[in-house]
């Protein structure tokens, strides 16, 4: 589905360049759910803005389905961004003002569709992801579980194939951490969505099928996670994150 390749992106000007990636190449593999991880300014964010189309490369190419992204036209673009990526995002970005259910149908509205098939696509992602009973309240009437529930259906309503997110648990308590990484793989496991996660939390990265490791904008190991539990899966990465060396404290 997606193809990374020799990607690199540099900031700033001649005499003060930061090479935030650094050949960096990978594939996702329909319904994949792969995790980017990383220390804190190793390039995440910036690997995923590229992807995204949000910002564009240095150097190298990103394919979605073989199509060079960079070759889109600013329509083109835009099209491809709102059929094709659905986003989750630590800060949720709902709309105050609508309630949960129009923040999910947005952006189906926008794309013209009418409001009955609106309506029914809305209450069928809110029912797989158990939000049904408030999509009349709007956002500051919920939990913040419940608003990531609400950014995930809000993120695949329009049939989105691939699913990014960067670092969504960053901003909820273990227990509502724990709730969204089950719901985003359920989003994988039941409903084929492909998953593209940035997590620094070792925890989070264990729900991926496979964790590739940044470091300093370069991919610097690889691991699968094949039939291994969760709990096991989980001390890998932590033991990977020891070979990364630097401060582990810092990915905890
Ligand atoms: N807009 C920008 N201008 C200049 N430097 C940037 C910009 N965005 C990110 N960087 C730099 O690129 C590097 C990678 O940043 P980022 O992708 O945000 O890392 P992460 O998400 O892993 O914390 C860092 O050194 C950061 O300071
Ligand atoms: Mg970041």
């Amino acid at each position: 589905m997606l193809q990374v390749q020799n990607i690199e992106k540099y900031y700033g000007s001649k005499n003060n360049v930061t090479k935030a990636l650094n050949r960096v190449s990978f594939d996702v593999a329909d319904g994949e759910f792969l995790v980017i991880m990383g220390a804190s300014g190793s390039g995440k964010t910036t690997l995923l803005n590229c992807i995204s189309t949000i910002d564009t490369v240095s150097a190298g190419k990103i394919l979605m389905d073989g199509e060079d992204v960079a070759g889109l036209s600013e329509d083109a673009l835009a099209k491809f961004r709102r059929e094709r990526l659905g986003f989750v995002f630590q800060d949720f970005n709902l709309l105050d003002t609508l309630t949960v259910e129009e923040n999910i149908g947005l952006a189906l509205s926008l794309n013209h569709a009418d409001a009955q098939t609106v309506q029914n696509r809305v209450r069928e992602v809110a029912e797989k992801l158990g939000i049904t009973e408030i999509l009349s309240k709007f956002p500051y009437q919920v939990s913040g579980g419940q608003k990531q529930r609400t950014a995930c259906a809000r993120a695949i309503v329009a049939g989105q194939s691939l699913l990014l997110a960067d670092e969504p648990t960053g901003a909820l308590d273990s227990k509502a951490s724990k709730n969204l990484l089950e719901i985003i793989s359920t989003m994988n496991r039941d409903m084929r969505t492909t998953i593209l996660m940035v997590t620094h939390d070792a925890y989070s990265a264990s729900y991926a099928g496979r964790v590739l490791f940044l470091k300093d904008g370069r991919v610097f190991n690889e691991l699968l996670r094949g039939d291994r539990g969760r709990s096991v899966f989980y001390h890998e990465i932590l033991d990977v994150l020891a070979a990364l060396g630097g401060d582990v404290s810092d990915v905890l």
